[in-house]
C-alpha cells in the first residue's frame, strides 16, 4: 500500500517504544537514495550519515546517551548525521549545511515511516564520544542521531509519565497563527 506524502508527514511520529527490526543494506540504500536527491544550496550535497546496525557498535553508541534516552536501547539501528559548514554555500552570514543535512535528513525520516519503521531523531547524546565511536573527525558536526526500530504498542517501562503520555498522544503544537504570516511577518 503506498502513502501519500500528507499521510506519511502525519504518520511519523517520535515512539520511544520500540521492538527489533531486521536491518538490511537493501533498507539502508533505499534510504541513501532519498538523501541522494535532496536539495541543497549549489547542488553541493553536504550530508552526510553512518549508518550503524553492529550490535557492538550499538552497544558502544548506548554508553553516550543522555539520561532520559534510555530508551533508545531498543534501536535496531541508528544513523549518525554529520556534516560541516565547508561542505555548502555560506551567502553573507547565511550558513546552509544545517539547513540542507536536516531536509535530507527529513526525507529519510519520511521514507522510514512509510516503510513502517520508527526513525526519531535524537540531540540527547555526548557528540565528543559518539563521534569517537563512528569515526566521524572532530571538525564536523554530529548533528543528530536517527534511532531506528519498529513501534510496539508494549509501552517501554523506562520511559517518564510525560513520554509514556507521547507513546498515547502526539505532543502538543504551536497554532498555526504563532509561526505562520501572510504577506507580511508581524512580532
Ligand atoms: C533535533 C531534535 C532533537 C531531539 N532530541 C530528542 C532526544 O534527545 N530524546 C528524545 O526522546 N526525543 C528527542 N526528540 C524528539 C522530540 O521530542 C519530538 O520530535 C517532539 O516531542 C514532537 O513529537 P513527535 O515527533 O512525535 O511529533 C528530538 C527531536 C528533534 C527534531
Amino acid at each position: 500500500m503506498t502513502m501519500s506524502v500528507k499521510e506519511t508527514i502525519e504518520k511519523r511520529r517520535s515512539y520511544r517504544s520500540l521492538e527489533p527490526v531486521e536491518i538490511t543494506l537493501d533498507l539502508i540504500m533505499d534510504l541513501a537514495e532519498m538523501a541522494k536527491i535532496t536539495p541543497s544550496c549549489g547542488n553541493k550535497q553536504p550530508w552526510r550519515f553512518v549508518f550503524v546496525y553492529d550490535k557492538q557498535v550499538l552497544q558502544q553508541l548506548f554508553t553516550v546517551l543522555s539520561e532520559g534516552n534510555k530508551w533508545v536501547e531498543k534501536a535496531s539501528m541508528i544513523m549518525g548525521v554529520f556534516s560541516e559548514p565547508k561542505n555548502d554555500c555560506r551567502i553573507g552570514e547565511r550558513l546552509y549545511y544545517l539547513f540542507d543535512t536536516g531536509m535530507a535528513t527529513a526525507f529519510i525520516m519520511l521514507r522510514a515511516t512509510e516503510l513502517g519503521l520508527v526513525a526519531h531523531p535524537i540531540a540527547g547524546f555526548d557528540e565528543s564520544s559518539a563521534k569517537e565511536i563512528l569515526g566521524v573527525p572532530n571538525a564536523m558536526r554530529l548533528i543528530t542521531l536517527v534511532i531506528v526500530g519498529r513501534h510496539t504498542e508494549t509501552v517501554n517501562p523506562v520511559l517518564s509519565d510525560s513520554m509514556k503520555l507521547g507513546e498515547k498522544q502526539r505532543p502538543p503544537r504551536k497554532a498555526i497563527e504563532d509561526f505562520i504570516y501572510i504577506n507580511k511577518y508581524k512580532e
